[in-house]
């Protein structure tokens, strides 16, 4: 997930569970496919009612908006009734039970008005979606500073009689959200707290608005742009005397860094990208210093720890901890790969030095001569619906469980099908997921995974969990086959592995159940299936060329992939490193020479190679600025779990049942209720190590 698309999620709000690149899906099983094609869209037939759900689909702009009153009503009304009981007579059933209960039964309602803003095909709908999404917002956030509600929850948490360690453990966190929310700070403090976050949310729109407003870009004749391809060019906007523009957004400027082969063209790309929006700089500083000081506020040591502090790292020290040892274990690997690059300069610019701008282009120079792999050949072996398919069949068989397509019912959109999910062992309904997985004018552009519905158990009440998947793949039409990129086919198995483990989840408190409680850890499962995509003996089973689907990839194909996954992998990681620990260091301590920290750090990360001259991740990397602040690490962290389970685990035995129900029962089943490195470390058998994930990245060249 890019750093971009990272802020954008965080701005369409809670909705949005999770998210990669860019991806495919479809369904499967053909003769289930065939049989609903014919059936589920003749129209005027009664839809079938789904069992379980509270998920209202395709309301109308007035009763998304009705209902969204009747939400705030109804919570408001059981909020007072929890807030007037006697702080001498609370107990779990007065006081928890109802607050489990009303997120637990409301969260499929809220979703009912929101997640249409991504789907719907009416621009009316899309508007009162966002409506309802400020008004229950407002609400939420007036709930969340409930002095009331904070007592009595507190008066609960010192009497301590719970009946359930998932009880004791949402007790916890209501008390931790209403603290990190300033309610055990007298009120001065409080008004301080509230004045830091408004002047945190203005700060970091002024930099976004900076960055959204940037027009810059560089003119190049067509020799300066040598290299790039014909179609590329093509689509440039040209200063009517014979130059290119490029502008510094990544569409113009990863192309250029990566295939341009005149060096002073790359340079001057990379400088100006590094350069813009130098506004931002004075901009972060501030935000930062607030941020420090909201942290202290609520009693933390500084930025880093208040960000990490409830997630599975901890602490800002694990965080640097974990990337130091691994930076310290890649340089050697790193500094052979980087060995080559610099030969593969000298071989075709001469004795000029090599720079930070050289990385990507050298790098993709030496993978198209190492490797042989056509990724447009590639492509031609996956058919949307037969990676889905194959995808089906790898969660079934490892997981247990039996997909059914639900025929006839209501959806939003004729491209959309609802699936049932059982236990393959008991044929219990575990849950349902929608896939909505075809572009279309007003949807939501990207890959992602939403939680419509958290598994609960409250009070003898069960829902079942309910997910979405969305995308935006090619339809296949007449003639032209709907295929994936092999990006996208990696991305969709992720996303889909996001799924299985929501559906899995066995929770009885819907808080515990969802995708978001520690960001850390969730990706960590999404991460490891990655791996079947690299595998010859699964990557068969989803890939089959496109006009005879019986013959499939080849494994030198697979070989290839493998390869070009690894190579040169310790140096972009450094490089990746690099950002993490500078996103880490500004958030760890008061005041910080940003300019004066990225010069002396990218060179001791990146093997000697200095920063290009007046350059600064601070200006315009939005991700360590703005919603992944103090936490850019995360992705690194779950991608080391992720290859130590895989290589203890799985690597021997795709397909091993057993091991797939033990990581069913032991990781997904309990989700959030239980600590994620215990949890872990139970099914590995033994303490995580960062072992496999090194061993990795260094079997490449
Ligand atoms: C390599 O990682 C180990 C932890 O697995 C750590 O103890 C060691 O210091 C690291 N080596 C270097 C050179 O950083
Ligand atoms: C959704 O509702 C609208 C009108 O409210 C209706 O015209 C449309 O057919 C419905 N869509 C589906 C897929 O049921
Ligand atoms: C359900 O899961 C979603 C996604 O992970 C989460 O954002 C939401 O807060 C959860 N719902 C409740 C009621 O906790
Ligand atoms: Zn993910």
């Amino acid at each position: 997930m890019s750093s971009d698309q990272g802020k954008r999620e965080q701005r369409s709000g809670r909705l949005v569970a999770l998210t990669g690149g860019a991806a495919a899906v479809f369904l499967a099983l053909a003769v289930n496919f065939a049989v609903s094609a014919i059936n589920s869209r003749s129209r005027n037939r009664k839809k079938r009612e789904v069992r379980g759900s509270n998920v209202q689909i395709n309301l109308t702009a007035s009763e998304i908006l009705r209902l969204a009153d009747r939400i705030i009503a109804q919570s408001k009304k059981v909020y007072d009734s929890v807030a007037a009981i006697p702080l001498d007579k609370v107990t779990c059933a007065n006081v928890l039970l109802p607050l489990a209960e009303l997120e637990g039964q409301h969260f499929p309602l809220v979703q009912s008005c929101v997640f249409p803003k991504l789907v719907s095909t009416s621009e009316d709908v899309r508007k009162a979606c966002a409506e309802a999404e400020r008004r229950i917002d407002s609400h939420v956030s007036t709930c969340s500073k409930r002095e009331d509600i904070y007592r009595v929850v507190k008066a609960l948490v010192a009497r301590g009689d719970y009946m359930s360690s998932e009880e004791k453990c949402f007790a916890k966190i209501l008390v931790q959200d209403f603290e990190r929310n300033g309610l055990n700070l007298p009120m001065t403090k409080r008004e301080e707290l509230q004045r830091l976050k408004t002047q945190i949310d203005e700060l970091s729109m002024q930099y976004i608005r900076n960055l959204n407003d940037d027009q810059s870009y560089l003119l190049f004749t067509e020799i300066e742009l040598a290299g790039l391809p014909p179609e590329f060019l093509k689509v440039l906007d040209e200063d009517g005397k014979g130059k290119y523009k490029i502008s510094l957004k990544s569409h113009h400027v990863s192309p250029t860094l990566e295939l341009c082969k005149v060096g002073s063209t790359r340079k001057a790309v990379a400088v100006a990208y590094g350069r813009r929006c130098e506004a931002n700089i004075p901009i972060l500083e501030k935000m930062i210093q607030s941020r420090h000081r909201l942290a202290r506020l609520l009693g933390y040591g500084n930025y880093a720890d208040y960000a990490i502090n409830h997630r599975m790292a901890g602490s800002s020290s694990k965080v640097f901890d974990l990337l130091e040892d691994i930076s310290g274990n890649l340089s050697e690997q790193a500094a052979r790969e980087l060995a080559i690059l610099r030969e593969l300069k000298k071989q075709e610019e001469g004795e000029l030095t090599f720079g930070v701008e050289d990385l990507l282009y050298y790098v993709k120079r030496a993978r198209d001569q190492q490797i042989d792999l056509d990724f447009g050949d590639v492509k031609q072996y996956f058919p949307v619906n037969l990676v889905l398919s194959g995808i089906f069949k790898i969660c079934q068989d490892l997981f247990g469980l039996r997909f059914e397509i639900i025929e006839d019912a209501e959806v939003w959109h004729s491209d959309v099908e609802l699936f049932s999910v059982f236990d393959l062992s008991s044929g219990d309904l575990m849950g349902y997921f929608y896939l909505d997985i075809y572009s279309r004018e007003g949807k939501y552009a990207h890959t992602c995974v939403v939680a419509l519905q958290n598994g609960s158990l409250i009070g003898g009440r069960k829902l079942i969990p309910i997910a979405l998947l969305i995308s935006q793949f090619e339809k296949e039409v007449d003639g032209h086959p709907g295929l994936l990129r092999f990006p996208e086919v990696v991305n969709l198995l992720h996303e889909f592995g996001h799924v299985v483990q929501y559906i899995c989840n066995r929770a009885s408190i819907a808080r515990f159940s969802g995708l978001r409680l520690d960001p850390d850890f969730v990706e960590i499962p999404a991460r490891m299936l990655e791996n079947w995509c690299y595998e010859s003996l699964s990557l068969k089973l989803i890939s089959g060329f496109h006009k005879d689907i019986t013959k499939a990839i080849d494994d030198n194909i697979c070989e290839s992939l493998k390869r070009w996954r690894s190579s040169f992998s310790a140096l972009r990681l450094k490089q990746e490193i690099l950002y993490c620990l500078f996103d880490q260091i500004i958030h760890s301590t008061e005041d910080v020479d940003i300019q004066g920290l990225y010069k002396h750090l990218h060179p001791k990360v990146l093997l000697g190679l200095p920063a290009l001259e007046g350059t600064n991740p601070a200006s315009s990397f939005p991700g360590s600025a703005i919603g992944f602040e103090a936490t850019c690490y995360s992705r690194i962290w779950s991608e080391v779990f992720a290859a130590d389970i895989f290589a203890s685990k799985f690597s021997v035995d795709l397909f091993n049942q057993h091991t797939g129900m033990q990581f069913r029962n032991k990781v997904f089943a309990p989700g959030g209720e239980k600590d994620p490195l215990q949890l872990l470390s139970d099914f590995l058998g033994k303490e995580p190590s960062i072992q496999a994930f090194l061993d990795a990245k260094s079997d490449s060249c």
